[in-house]
């Protein structure tokens, strides 16, 4: 059986797409034959060398697919069962799990860049992003990182819950804490950035005002339940000045690809007294500064948040997304502007650079 994956070597390289071996899977984990494949802005920081990894590296960490086989002692799933995988697994026990907050498990790296890896390739270990790689034929993880749908469930759909739903959708429920009536922007409306969008509307916003330069993505942004869609940050102070003087926003969310000191300020300042900013976007690890009327954010009593995961429990959300997904209250399929072979993942993400997708999705053929 040959498997091919899309490896970064080096920093600002291309993805190259190749053969490589695969470990049989071991104590508790199992073999995914990978079906789709998201191409989140955050693989391409891998490439950038905005966010550190080991290299050369397997990319991907949005996927879905059918376990093929398994390893001694998986009781979570077996052969032939759909899922999706997800990273930072929780182990659902530590302070954190037990509290609520499973997105920030303690017993789980960050990112888990290279602790263990099924993948070798010219000879040399190759690490699998988010200990997944799903930028491949076929990969090996823990079940603990494999979550079971529905078999009626399209892959390209149900790849999208491993990182951008569930990441943009969580930054409005559940980081921002959007309620009825709230006034929400959404900076950044491409993959993750519209699911914020889609996140406030369910939650009953008010406002919901998508800011994205690209008049695609702000198109795009208003048939996902933005009421307002413009191009720039000036543009919704403005409308919220008009709109809902003093008050502002009540949240807003940075989702932009790569931001910035000046960007994070900016969404400070759109928000009224108590609102809450929410940090989805990374910005270059090298980054320390932030400019703020320290004066300002004190007495008005706003909260400036981080964003790992949208704060999801992947336990209990993948389920939930998936039942509004069904009953029409969630878009997944049309999230999918264009869709790649695996050799095509460079062309991939030019489109993403240049403006072209919502989210472009790589099918792995059978
Ligand atoms: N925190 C997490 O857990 C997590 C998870 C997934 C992705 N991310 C990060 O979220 C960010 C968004 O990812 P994505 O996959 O949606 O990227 P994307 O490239 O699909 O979307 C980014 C959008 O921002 C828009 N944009 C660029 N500059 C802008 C500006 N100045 N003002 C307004 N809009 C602007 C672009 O036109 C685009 O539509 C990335 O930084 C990614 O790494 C974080
Ligand atoms: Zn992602
Ligand atoms: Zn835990």
């Amino acid at each position: 059986m040959t498997n091919r994956a899309a490896i970064l070597w080096e920093t600002r390289g291309d993805w190259t797409v190749e053969p490589v071996e695969l470990a049989d899977p071991g104590h508790g984990q199992i073999l995914v034959k990978m079906k789709a494949t998201g191409l989140c802005h955050s693989d391409d920081h891998a490439v950038t060398g905005d966010m550190p990894v080991p290299l050369p590296l397997v990319g991907g960490h949005e996927g879905a697919g059918v376990v093929e086989t398994v390893g001694p002692d998986v009781t979570r799933v077996a052969p032939g069962d759909h899922v999706v995988l997800i990273f930072n697994p929780p182990c659902g026990h530590c302070r954190n799990c037990a509290r609520g907050r499973s997105n920030l498990c303690l017993n789980t790296a960050q990112q888990g860049y290279g602790q263990q890896t099924p993948f070798t390739a010219r000879g040399e270990s190759v690490a699998a992003t988010g200990d997944l790689g799903t930028f491949a034929d076929r990969t090996v993880i823990s079940e603990k990182c494999a979550i079971k749908i529905d078999k009626d469930i399209p892959f390209a759909a149900a790849s999208l819950l491993g990182c951008a739903v569930t990441t943009g959708w969580g930054a409005a429920v559940y980081l921002g804490e959007v309620t009825a009536g709230d006034n929400v922007v959404v900076i950044g409306s491409g993959g993750v950035g519209v699911n914020s969008v889609q996140g406030a509307k369910n939650a009953g916003a008010n406002l919901v005002i998508a800011v994205d330069p690209v008049d695609f993505k702000r198109e795009q942004a208003t048939t996902f339940g933005a009421t307002h869609a413009v191009a720039s940050v000036a543009e919704a102070a403005a409308l919220l000045a008009e709109l809902a003087p003093g008050r502002m926003a009540d949240v807003a969310i940075l989702s932009v690809g790569v931001s910035n000191g000046g960007l994070l300020a900016e969404t400070v300042d759109l928000l009224g007294p108590g609102g809450i900013a929410v940090v989805t976007s990374v910005t270059p690890a090298a980054s320390t500064s932030l400019e703020l009327s320290l004066f300002q954010f004190t007495l008005t009593q706003k909260t400036l948040r981080g964003n790992v995961y949208g704060g999801v429990n992947v336990h209990r959300d993948i389920p939930l997304l998936l039942d509004l997904y069904r009953n029409g209250h969630l878009k997944l399929d049309e999230l999918i502007t264009s869709t790649y072979t695996l050799d095509d993942i460079n062309q991939g993400y030019a489109d993403m650079h240049s403006g072209k997708n919502l989210r472009g999705v790589v099918l792995l053929e059978d």
